[in-house]
């Protein structure tokens, strides 16, 4: 899939005057005059989102913040706010006109805050994204994860600059199941936030193998169905120009289901590939539910009410966010020699 496309519809987007994108929601119903004053109505009138990512409504003061694709900045402005000046706030796009936007609208949002703790940085984020390691605290994006053409490089940049043990918090877009191959291939439903999305399979895995964990998917409302993308890609053009389809594509396009969806994921506060050893420790998991799969390692596994060995590692992991709150870790009565978990093995 190339940019080329991505980037005209928004540089065209930077200029109209077009509400709402995909499912925006209203940003005035969801949080108070209060949070959202010192932001431009012109900002607050166009919403090229899909939701409220979780972590924009409790975010402390002295945090650091990047915002993948701001567009016009909304969620930057709204951080601004809630961090104060001792926080700091990056918001990276690629588009030279929404960055202009973003700006414009920027100097308005400082001289009512009475101070400037944002940064608007030009740059692709499943190139590059131009900030140090283990930098920030919070990474957020509003529909624009699903946009990234190289997924695994996107989530790997985002682990990259994350401190451990911070999170990813963002909205988008997410499928029930594999997109057909012939949606994929289209341009303009990519650029609109319909055919670069990822099954929830897909984005679980995805952020997994990037090294994220204690991944939540939480949905909120259904965006489009099988029946509404064919009208809108396949079958509005006429003659020449519509797209012909065999009965098995079309079949396929018809079952596509996409939601709203809030996705949260944890950076590990230790390296999850470090050593592994046992010095004693056992965690209880408390619920709620039946059981927790830690990661994508089948022996994570912990059921309520069962003590299990943990390695030093494991123990730190489950006294973290997200995880502490749902286990007791019970340390070593005296001494006790440390053992490798499984020599050369697996962890505990
Ligand atoms: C759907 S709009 C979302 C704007 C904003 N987050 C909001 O909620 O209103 C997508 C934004 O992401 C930017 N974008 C798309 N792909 C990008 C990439 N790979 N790197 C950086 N920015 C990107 C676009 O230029 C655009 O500003």
């Amino acid at each position: 899939m190339s940019k080329q496309t991505i980037l005209e519809t928004y540089s065209k987007l930077a200029v109209e005057t077009k509400a709402d994108l995909c499912c925006g929601v209203d940003y005035r119903k969801e949080f108070s005059s209060e949070e959202l004053d010192h932001i431009p109505d012109e900002v607050l009138d166009r919403n090229y989102g899909c939701g409220v990512p979780i972590e924009l409504r409790t975010l402390g003061t002295g945090k650091s913040v990047l915002d993948l694709g701001p567009g016009f900045g909304r969620d930057c402005f709204v951080a601004a706010h809630k961090v104060g000046p001792e926080g700091r706030i990056f918001g990276l796009d690629m588009n030279n006109d929404m960055l202009r936007q973003a700006e414009h609208y920027k100097s308005k949002v400082v001289s009512r805050l009475g101070y400037d703790n944002i940064r608007f940085l030009k740059g692709q984020f499943d190139v590059q994204i131009p900030l140090e390691n283990d930098s920030v605290d919070v990474i957020l994006s509003n529909c624009v994860n699903n946009l990234a053409t190289d997924k695994r490089r996107a989530y790997s940049e985002m682990f990259r600059v994350l401190k451990p043990g911070s999170k990813l918090s963002f909205a988008d877009i997410v499928s029930y199941d594999l997109l057909p191959l012939k949606l994929q291939e289209n341009e303009k439903a990519w650029a609109d936030c319909v055919a670069g999305v990822l099954s929830f399979q897909q984005l679980t895995q995805i952020l997994n193998e990037a090294g994220f964990h204690g991944v939540t998917l939480t949905t909120q409302f259904s965006y489009k169905v099988g029946t509404e993308v064919l009208k809108q890609y396949f079958d509005s053009g006429s003659g020449d120009s519509r797209i012909r389809l065999s009965s098995k594509e079309r079949e396929e396009l018809e079952r596509v289901r996409l939601y709203s969806v809030l996705i949260e994921a944890f950076k590990p506060v230790v390296d999850p590939q470090g050593e592994c050893y046992w010095t004693g420790q056992y965690a209880l998991f408390q619920g709620p539910g039946v059981s927790l799969q830690l990661d994508d390692d089948p022996d994570h596994v912990f059921k309520a009410g069962t003590l299990k060995e943990v390695c030093e590692k494991t123990a730190t992991i489950l006294k973290s966010e997200p995880f502490k709150g749902h286990f007791t870790v019970f340390e070593p009565q005296g001494e006790v020699e440390a053992r490798l978990c499984v020599p050369g093995g697996k962890c505990c």
